[in-house]
């Protein structure tokens, strides 16, 4: 339970807040905010340039294209918000980070609090790199910005707090929930277009089902995601150890 009596507070630090809370509104993650459940709260950065005319970015020494965040802002923002609110993780968004993964968004679901921070242009100025215990990347690809990866990382840890999704058990049957890939999932009709339902699945043996089940999550991540089944590439804990 954090101070605010929810049971998950994620501070935001970024330029555009409505990104983040626009995308936070719908769907269980924008349910669990209203009743509580989930603390979402976005930080404008502009708010951090000390009333000055200093622009948010500037120029790279040493030259080359784009521009860079200034420390300053980032720094004075980090520092306020977590002497405010205390997050848990102060985590930087970046491609350059280690990989978000399910284990990493159950580790941060148990968290109670921790505060993201969403760079743009060609990235953050490197001596503002200390004031995190982390750094995360979504996948490897580039966004034009942290928010769209601050969006998919509160969905996915989100919904992992007690309370957020109806059925717990759904939460433990997904994909990557135990290191595989889903079973296949069928509802009515029974036969779509000359493609039938499997028999098994209509038995009513529930035995039967789940060992059917089991064999189709190992078939399927053998055959899609061979490198999930390789030990030394999993991280149960989601710590990096
Ligand atoms: N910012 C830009 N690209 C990103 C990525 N792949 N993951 C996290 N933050 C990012």
């Amino acid at each position: 339970m954090t101070t605010d009596g929810s049971k998950l507070r994620i501070d935001v630090i970024t330029l555009f807040p409505p990104m983040i809370l626009e995308a936070c509104s719908y769907g269980v993650i924008g349910r669990a905010m209203r009743s509580g459940l989930l603390t979402i709260a976005a930080h404008q950065l502009r708010d951090y340039t000390g009333g000055s005319h200093h622009p948010i970015d500037d120029h790279p020494y040493g030259g080359g294209p784009g521009m860079v965040m200034r420390p300053e802002p980032i720094h004075d923002a980090v520092e306020e918000v977590s002497t405010r609110y205390r997050p848990a993780r102060k985590i930087l968004l970046t491609p350059q980070g280690r990989p978000f993964s399910q284990a990493v968004a159950r580790a941060l679901a148990r968290s109670g609090s921790f505060l993201l921070f969403c760079g743009r242009y060609e990235g953050v100025d490197e001596r503002v790199r200390p004031l995190f215990d982390e750094e995360l990347s979504i996948g490897d690809f580039v966004l034009s910005g942290g928010e769209s990866a601050a969006v998919v990382l509160i969905d996915a840890v989100g919904r992992l707090v007690p309370g957020v999704l109806g059925c717990s058990q759904s939460c433990e049957s997904e994909s990557f929930a135990d290191g595989q890939l889903e079973y296949p999932q069928f509802t009515r009709p029974e036969s779509f277009r000359g493609q039938r339902v499997p028999a098994v699945l209509l038995s009513g043996n529930h035995a039967e089902i789940a060992r059917w089940r089991k064999e189709q999550a190992r078939e399927r991540t053998r055959t899609r995601r061979p490198d999930l089944l390789r030990p030394e590439t999993t991280d149960p804990d989601g710590d990096g150890g």
